[in-house]
């Protein structure tokens, strides 16, 4: 197989094609979703981590570009690279300083360079051969830089209590499994990974909204149910009325549930030697 790598999905589906097309109306908006719930979290880190003036950038999958911008306007970074699949949310609102890519990151040596940061958020858990991508990701940075990995983490158990919407995300995740692949249950090992890819100083953490009605990571759950509802149905878990079911628990006052959470894990390349 040449050019992009396919899925490693029992259909052989990929992020943007099967699920999640960039061309379907309001995609841009259910991104942003996310956005607003997680960005406030990863700036935060990032700045905690040093990012500032003088850094060069390098966001994967960058998606609608928010970190991408806030790393510019905000943090005050010199440059940004943003690389996606599908750029047409990036190319929309060019800021200075923000170069934006369209390449499949799948692809070796689908980016140029080397930078202080490189930052992927929600990107390696829908993509195949996570721990190849990782020591690529790692050969990005340059010496003295960080590599900043979130991805999400399911934070159910066989113990958790059984409501609408615990049996939708079930559905959820194996329905995304089968379809394109995604897989959460390896992001817990993201430090080891790391360290596995000889980076220094790795260490992680957990953020996890709360899901009120109406609040950011509400919304995009229920944005994501509906655009993977095809792929829901098929595992066989739910029917349409248990989706419609948990789009209103979670848009209601009974809703009592645990969101998955974004789990960030860094680790710093070794300065070269003298
Ligand atoms: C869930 S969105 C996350 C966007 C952004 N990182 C954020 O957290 O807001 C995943 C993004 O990864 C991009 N993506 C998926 N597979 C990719 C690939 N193989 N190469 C580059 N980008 C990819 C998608 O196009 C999409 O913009």
């Amino acid at each position: 197989m040449s050019g992009a790598a396919r899925g490693d999905a029992p259909g052989g589906g990929r992020y943007g094609e099967a699920v999640f097309p960039p061309e379907q109306a309001g995609e841009g908006e259910r991104i942003d979703f996310g956005a607003l719930a997680y960005d406030d979290t990863t700036m935060a880190r990032l700045r905690d981590l040093g990012v500032g003036p003088g850094w060069h950038c390098l966001d994967v999958g960058a998606g609608t570009g928010t970190v991408s911008r806030r790393l510019l306007e905000e943090a005050g970074v010199t440059s940004v690279l943003a690389v996606d699949r599908d750029v047409r949310f990036l190319t929309t609102r060019p800021v200075p300083g923000l170069d934006v890519l369209e390449a499949d990151i799948s692809v070796p040596d689908a980016v140029p360079g080397v930078f202080s940061l490189v930052h992927a958020r929600f990107v390696l858990m829908h993509l195949p051969d996570r721990e190849r991508l990782i020591t690529a990701l790692a050969e990005l940075v340059a010496p003295g830089g960080v590599l900043v990995l979130s991805d999400a983490v399911d934070l159910t158990s066989d113990r958790t209590p059984g409501t609408p919407y615990s049996t939708v995300m079930r559905a959820m995740w194996q329905g995304l499994r089968t379809t394109i692949g995604t897989d959460v249950s390896w992001v817990p090992s993201y430090p080891h990974l790391l360290r596995g890819a000889g980076l220094d100083a790795v260490a992680a953490e957990i953020h996890v909204p709360p899901l009120l009605p109406g609040s950011p990571i509400s919304r995009f759950w229920a944005d994501t149910w509906e655009r993977s509802r095809a792929a829901m149905l098929a595992t066989g878990l739910v029917d349409d009325a248990a989706v419609d079911e948990a789009v209103r628990y979670l848009d209601s006052a009974e809703c009592a549930a645990l969101s998955a959470g974004m789990l960030t894990a860094w680790g710093w390349k070794p300065e070269e030697g003298p």
